[in-house]
């Protein structure tokens, strides 16, 4: 059966993202937050994005108000119920989510698919709290989700052949290339990212390189769009310690476990982009600057 309407669970930076991709991709989308601030905060955000994209000349105002069109933004569990596809991007706490699908399941249809949204929870573990664990099924964004192309698409063992194609599909529908993977801790991505992202602190602790040096040497000398210790700063480092922390619980590989000083970031609230302070100060945030942390 093919997937027509969407429900989002959470308007954060995640969920605000999916839900903006989906109502851009066609599919009627409800998206559901905790209070009406956080859904019209989340409306808001959605708004304004497409209005660059307007701005720019990649939609024109007609598909950008077709796409604002398809949007609706409810606090009510019960209002995603209607959708083929549910995607859950809510807080990264196995109980809530837990709850979260537990409160959902008794109004959806049988055929109705859950996606989780979560980088490094246990698919199988949420799956098994449904009476669905055929039809769950991982579906890893990234950040910021709309400039982003993939999509990691996760089966457990539990997952039926025809819920993960669908899942698969609609990916795709998404414009996004859908990569087929499975429930380990970090999936593919941030298998090999955060391993590396660990050692740019690991290479800052032992002064091989400042904020700047590290960072321009990834940028210029390997191309990538941000230097390893902004994109820790945008990722944010609670995310990234929470995510090392899973990933090294299970592998027990040392590559894995958090350095001391992200750690201690962590600790003081220095997490990154968000809060205004990381390995960057964003107190002008056109202009960031390193912070001196040794
Ligand atoms: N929302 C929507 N569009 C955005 C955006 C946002 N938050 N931020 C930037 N963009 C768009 C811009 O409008 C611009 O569009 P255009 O090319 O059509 O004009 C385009 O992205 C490029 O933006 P900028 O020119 O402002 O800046 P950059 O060239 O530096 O690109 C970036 C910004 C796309 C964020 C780029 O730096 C990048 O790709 N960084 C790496 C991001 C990354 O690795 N993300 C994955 C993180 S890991 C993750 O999410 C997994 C989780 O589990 C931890």
């Amino acid at each position: 059966m093919a997937i027509e309407k969407v429900g989002v669970a959470g308007c954060g930076l995640m969920g605000s993202g999916i839900a903006q991709v989906c109502a851009q991709a066609g599919f009627p989308t409800v998206v559901r937050e905790v209070n009406e601030a956080l859904v019209e905060k989340g409306l808001k955000g959605i708004e304004k994005n497409l209005d660059r994209l307007v701005e720019k000349g990649t939609l024109t105002a007609g598909e950008r108000d077709a796409a604002r069109g398809r949007l609706k933004g409810t606090t009510k569990i019960e209002d995603l119920a209607g959708a083929d596809i549910v995607i859950e991007a809510i807080v990264e706490q196995l109980g809530a989510k837990r709850e979260f699908w537990k409160t959902l399941e008794p109004g959806c249809g049988k055929h109705t698919i859950f996606a989780s949204n979560t980088s490094s929870l246990s698919i199988t573990e949420m799956a098994m709290g449904t009476g669905r664990p055929q039809r769950f099924v991982g579906m890893h964004f990234f950040n910021p989700v709309p400039v982003m192309k993939l999509v990691e698409v996760i089966r457990t063992i539990a997952t039926e052949e025809a819920a993960y194609e669908e899942a698969c599909a609609f990916g795709q529908r998404l414009g996004k290339t859908a990569v087929k993977t499975t429930d380990r801790p970090g999936f593919i991505v941030n298998r090999l990212l955060v391993p590396f992202l660990l050692d740019a602190i690991r290479a800052l602790e032992e002064g091989v390189g400042t904020i700047e040096d590290i960072d321009n040497s990834m940028k210029l000398g390997a191309g990538h769009p941000m230097g390893p210790l902004t994109l820790l700063d945008f990722v944010g480092h609670d995310t990234t310690y929470s995510i090392a922390n899973i990933m090294f619980e299970e592998f027990k590989e040392k590559r894995f476990a958090p350095p001391a000083l992200l750690k201690r970031m962590v600790l003081a609230g220095w997490n990154g982009r968000k809060s205004g302070k990381g390995f960057y100060d964003y107190s002008d945030p056109k202009n960031p600057k390193a912070v001196k942390l040794l």
